[in-house]
């Protein structure tokens, strides 16, 4: 009933939420239009999940960690439920009755007891965020830069996890980048940032970090690692900035040392945007289980023409591979479709959700 008000929901809830507790407004950005209908979309993941309890609790789990980073504490959770009630009672009319408050009242309870014990239990362990300094900005062109940081506490993380990112020109503002490393010796991790049009943290990444910048991280999350696969042959494939996970991968199959067979599909719509090739075709060099193949789909050039899934199709079989993929949510679906359709098994196709990852896990 009250999905399509979904906009106009959130408007009210947080209206309600920062008149009657203005203590917690600081907690969030300044504009949040982008963000607006997270807190909503969560609750109808949660519906949807109400019959799974063992995926609900890994995922109010996983949801109670991640709000650390935001200053979330226990004594937030009654406020915040108060007005979410009374905003779904407004919107849901004759239809919230007492039958219905009573089963969303416990509802929201359990929810909130998995998240906050899960945060407690991971307060335990460690830092809630890490601040990191910028060591190194490397521009590579076409609005993509690298920036290297060095977190200020050890970084616990596995190749092919990504890590949100706080700015000190966005407070509040956490956004997502993945790892283009294997964890190093030196402790630094280097991220692949391409600024989006009118993006507000990847444009300061990419414009405005310099050495010596403090920014903070998150706790490192995904499992597209090296750990989820089944077999030895493996697929990646990266469209764009894409190749930052991707590359961490491979580092870490030479860090195990090479076990694996590897099969690297590079993308982009022109021969200048193939962007990391040069770097990966030395790693090939080094490294006789890599093979590199880069694919252009809007330019003529000698070589692969074509847009990565259609290059899969091409290219198979891969049934029998663990297949990577990252990039553009587009490219990744269709070659996730391409791959299913030509046999390879879900389980095998390894990606990172394409949004916020809460919404999307499990
Ligand atoms: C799991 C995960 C891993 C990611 N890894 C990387 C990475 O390694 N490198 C990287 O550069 N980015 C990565 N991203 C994307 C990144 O988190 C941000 O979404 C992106 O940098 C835009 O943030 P912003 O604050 O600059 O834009 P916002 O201020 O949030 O958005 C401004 C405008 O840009 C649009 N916009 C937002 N994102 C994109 C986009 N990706 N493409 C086109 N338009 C967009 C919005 O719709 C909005 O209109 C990843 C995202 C996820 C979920
Ligand atoms: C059942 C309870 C709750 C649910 C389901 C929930 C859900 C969510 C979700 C899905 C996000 C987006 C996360 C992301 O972008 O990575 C979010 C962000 C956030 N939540 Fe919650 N939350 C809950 C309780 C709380 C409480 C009690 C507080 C404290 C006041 C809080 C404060 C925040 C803040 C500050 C953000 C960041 C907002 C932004 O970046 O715009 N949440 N929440």
């Amino acid at each position: 009933m009250v999905e399509p008000l979904a906009g106009e929901i959130t408007v009210y809830f947080y209206a309600i939420l920062f008149a009657r507790y203005p203590e917690v407004r600081p907690m969030f950005p300044q504009g949040m239009d982008a963000q607006r209908d997270r807190l909503l979309r969560s609750l109808l993941r949660i519906v949807d999940l109400v019959d799974e309890p063992e995926s609900l609790v890994r995922f109010c789990g996983h949801l109670g960690r991640d709000h650390r980073k935001f200053g979330t504490l226990s004594a937030h959770f009654p406020a915040v439920g108060e007005c979410l009630l009374d905003t779904l009672a407004r919107y849901a009319g004759p239809a919230w009755t007492p039958d219905i408050a009573a089963a969303w009242t416990k509802a929201y309870g359990t929810v909130a007891q998995v998240m906050i014990s899960a945060a407690e239990q991971d307060e335990a362990v460690r830092p809630a965020v890490w601040p990191a300094t910028v060591v190194r900005r490397v521009s590579r062109g076409h609005g993509i830069a690298e920036i290297t940081v060095l977190p200020h506490m050890a970084y616990e993380y596995a190749a092919g996890q990504y890590v949100s990112v706080e700015t000190p020109w966005w407070p509040k503002r956490w956004r997502y980048y993945s790892v283009a490393n294997a964890p190093r010796e030196d402790g630094t991790l280097t991220l692949h940032v391409r600024a989006v049009v009118g993006g507000s943290v990847s444009g300061a990444l990419v414009h405005r970090a310099a050495v010596g910048d403090v920014v903070q991280l998150g706790p490192p999350m995904g499992d597209m690692v090296l750990d989820a696969a089944e077999h030895d042959e493996l697929l990646f494939v990266a469209g764009g900035t894409g190749l930052a996970p991707v590359r961490a991968l491979v580092e870490e199959v030479a860090r195990r040392g090479g076990r694996h067979q590897v099969e690297l599909f590079l993308g982009a719509r022109t021969v200048a945007e193939l962007y990391g090739f040069d770097d990966m075709l030395r790693m090939a060099q080094r490294h006789h289980w890599l093979t590199i193949r880069g694919a252009v789909s809007h330019e003529h050039i000698p070589g692969i023409r074509g847009s990565l899934p259609d290059v899969l199709a091409d290219y198979g079989p891969w049934y029998q591979h663990d297949a990577f993929l990252s990039g553009p949510a587009r490219m990744v679906d269709l070659a996730r479709e391409t791959l299913t359709h030509n046999g390879t098994p879900a389980r095998c196709i390894h990606h990172d959700p394409f949004e916020t990852p809460v919404l999307s896990t499990p």
